[in-house]
């Protein structure tokens, strides 16, 4: 039921914008948030707090190439010991996971993307990020171009003794599970999407793959969980891990958007409550995507320090409705994943 060609992804992605979901789906989905966020409370405090201070002394610093016409971004720490490959998703790139810095210059450090690196480079992984040649990835062309673009570059770098794993996200997600059937990877994780695995001749040799997705998308989560049983049934290590919703705070936008102040994220949190695009526990009623609280924002004369900043506010409140959207909240689990099947 997948296309060869990106537009299908494209439609399907914009069509997702106009999802409204009924009310029961949201009750149900913060009964889970309850259950989930109640689990997640008995984790030690410590083990946390030791992981943010390793992140602190990681600095983005990033390699830029275009190879053939196909943007390459790379950055390798010291004494890496395995290789990830990111896959944007649709109107994504390469320029996502990195701050824009004087070796890149476009580079756009979108909250998720970036603290996905940040946790990469601190766990010793060289990160490489390819952007697709239009706004989704051609499952079909790009696997091609992109298994030569990876074992160029490891050549390169002299990395041929690491592991290699991936990471997709939707459109990046559906192109990481073909690409595992043409090159190897130690394991793969496949972030809200449900692969194309009724098109690849699924066998034990598949690599363990981790599902990261979104249960309030119910349809991809039916497909996902047809996914899982086939492949486990196949022999394949397989796992999910579920991303519910959380509530908005005055100090939530603060504490996920890099360079956001403080006063900002609590006049919008204001703003949200007054507006109705949250309800009386902070959880949005929509996505994102579709909450009108850019023109909110501008009724009410609220400036923005740098217009980049919107599409950072607009990621953390995707991510915080949890329908689709990148997400750096499990990395703890996703690397643990990585690790532990190197
Ligand atoms: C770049 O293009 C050249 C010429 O077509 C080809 O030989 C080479 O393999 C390509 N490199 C990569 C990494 O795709």
């Amino acid at each position: 039921m997948y296309n060869k060609s990106g537009t299908k992804w494209q439609k399907r992605f914009t069509k997702m914008h106009n999802i409204r979901l009924p009310l029961f789906i949201t009750i149900i989905a913060l009964i889970f948030v309850i259950l989930v966020l109640g689990i997640d409370k008995k984790k030690p405090n410590s083990q946390l707090r030791l992981g943010l201070a390793n992140k602190k002394d990681t600095s983005l610093d990033p390699t830029v190439k275009i190879l053939n016409g196909t943007e390459v971004i790379w950055q390798i720490p010291d004494s890496p010991r395995s290789i990830l490959f990111i896959a944007h998703g649709c109107n994504g790139r390469a320029a996502n996971f990195w701050d824009k810095s004087p070796n890149c210059d476009h580079c756009v450090g979108l909250p998720e993307e970036r603290a996905i690196v940040i946790e990469a480079l601190a766990r010793k992984f060289a990160v490489v990020a390819v952007s697709s040649r239009g706004k989704c990835w051609s499952l079909m062309k790009e696997t091609f171009v992109v298994e030569r673009v990876i074992k160029w570059w490891v050549k390169k770098q002299n990395l041929e003794s690491l592991p290699l794993v991936a990471l997709g996200a939707s459109s990046g997600g559906y192109f990481v599970s073909m690409l595992a059937s043409k090159m190897r990877f130690s394991s793969i994780v496949v972030m809200i999407a449900e692969g194309v695995f009724e098109d690849i001749d699924v066998t034990k040799a598949y690599p363990p793959t981790l599902f990261v997705h979104m249960p309030k998308d119910k349809r991809r989560k039916k497909l996902i969980d047809v996914n899982l049983e086939v492949m486990r049934r196949e022999g394949v290590d397989v796992a999910e891990i579920k991303c519910l919703e959380l509530p908005l705070s005055p100090t939530f936008l603060a504490d996920r958007v890099p360079g956001l102040d403080r006063r900002i994220s609590e006049e919008l949190f204001d703003m949200f409550k007054e507006k109705g695009f949250v309800d009386e526990k902070g959880y949005l009623v929509n996505d994102g995507r579709v909450i009108p609280w850019k023109e909110a924002m501008s009724e009410r004369k609220l400036i923005l320090a740098n217009k980049v900043l919107v599409n950072y506010i607009q990621e953390e409140l995707n991510l915080a409705f949890a329908y689709h959207e990148m997400t750096s909240l499990q990395s703890e689990q996703m690397f643990n994943w990585f690790e532990s099947h190197l």
